[in-house]
């Protein structure tokens, strides 16, 4: 079932968060439906615009609609994964779409309200919600002097204004996490006392953290001694602070890079392993059920596996826009 990402959020709301994870293909998707049936967990499913012209976005499309008849008893919502003004329009009226990123972070302060503003209005009129960015997500650059570096962390004052004045109804914020695969190294880590800060600012509010996969080393060691070549000792978020960050407000914790790491390791050891095999099938099998053990896990960390009951209930008296 598809519901709206506000009613997983009313759900959520510092007690738990939901798990965002993004699609690509019907092996992906199938692991992920999977995964998250075994965990009894709510879930999102996120299209980035890369995945919408990989194949086709009618395509991917087509597969989540498949996947909602196949399990019946999942409940999700469909997210536009850092969209431009163009694509979040368009995904708004697909009518397909619970709710949309527009990623205008890069721009300045008033730019990004207004381009969020116009956004916002389309999406309301349509009963989509918007997430929208707010600060530069870091990368691991451990040369950053600690001021410059808390620079580009999202501004707890000005994450009020911005979310008043845009009319946005989740913000993605930067808190110290980055895209891929190095994230952090040394000592770096979540900052907690900004999280803390921001939803002073702005109880009850959705806070989104991007970036929050964890890079597991052993599935990094894998990958090398299977031929990869991936940097080894950047690590990712601990798993484990999923939870402490969903208590302060963070309600969508957005992970991709560990789903392509579980990807890249099943078929490196498959290939390796089994050199006389041809059949895509083979691995796919290997990787629908590795990708569905990976998602049972990220459902326990993040405080979302066994809620799926309590959320059905909920979901019939509907809340909030969108
Ligand atoms: O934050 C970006 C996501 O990991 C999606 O990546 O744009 O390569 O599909 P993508
Ligand atoms: P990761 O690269 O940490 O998986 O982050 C994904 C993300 O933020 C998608 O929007
Ligand atoms: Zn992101």
């Amino acid at each position: 079932m598809i519901v709206t990402t506000a009613q997983l959020f009313k759900h959520a709301y510092g007690k738990y968060a939901i798990g965002a994870y993004n699609i690509n293909n019907a092996e992906q998707a199938m692991g992920l439906f999977r995964g998250n049936i075994e965990a009894q967990s709510p879930f999102i499913i996120q299209v980035s615009k890369g995945a919408r012209s990989y194949t086709d976005k009618r395509m991917l499309e087509a597969i989540l609609r498949a996947c909602d008849e196949i399990f019946p008893e999942a409940i999700f919502a469909v997210h536009l994964d850092h969209g431009d003004e163009k694509t979040c329009l368009e995904c708004i009226e697909s009518g397909f779409y619970s709710s949309v990123m527009i990623d205008a972070s890069h721009d300045p302060f008033e730019e990004n309200v207004a381009i969020t503003r116009r956004v916002v209005e389309a999406a309301h009129a349509r009963g989509v919600s918007v997430e929208a960015e707010l600060g530069m997500l870091g990368g691991v650059e451990e040369d950053i002097a600690v001021d410059e570096k808390n620079a580009l962390l999202t501004d707890p004052i000005e994450a009020k204004e911005f979310v008043a004045q845009s009319g946005c109804d989740s913000l993605a914020c930067a808190i110290g996490t980055s895209h891929g695969a190095y994230k952090f190294s040394g000592g770096q880590g979540l900052h907690f006392e900004r999280i803390k800060a921001i939803q002073e600012q702005l109880p009850g509010f959705p806070l989104v953290m991007h970036g929050s996969s964890s890079v597991p080393q052993d599935e990094v060691a894998r990958i090398n001694a299977a031929g990869g070549k991936l940097k080894e000792g950047a690590k990712g978020v601990d798993a484990e602070q999923y939870l402490p960050a969903a208590k302060l407000g963070v309600c969508k914790v957005n992970i991709d890079t560990d789903g392509r790491l579980v990807w890249t390791r099943v078929h490196r050891e498959f290939f390796q392993d089994k050199p006389e095999d041809f059949d895509l099938r083979s691995p796919g099998k290997v990787f629908i059920a590795e990708y569905a053990k990976f998602i049972v896990s990220r459902s326990t960390y993040l405080g979302s596996a066994g809620q799926l009951e309590s959320v059905r209930a909920h979901a019939g008296s509907k809340g909030g826009a969108a």
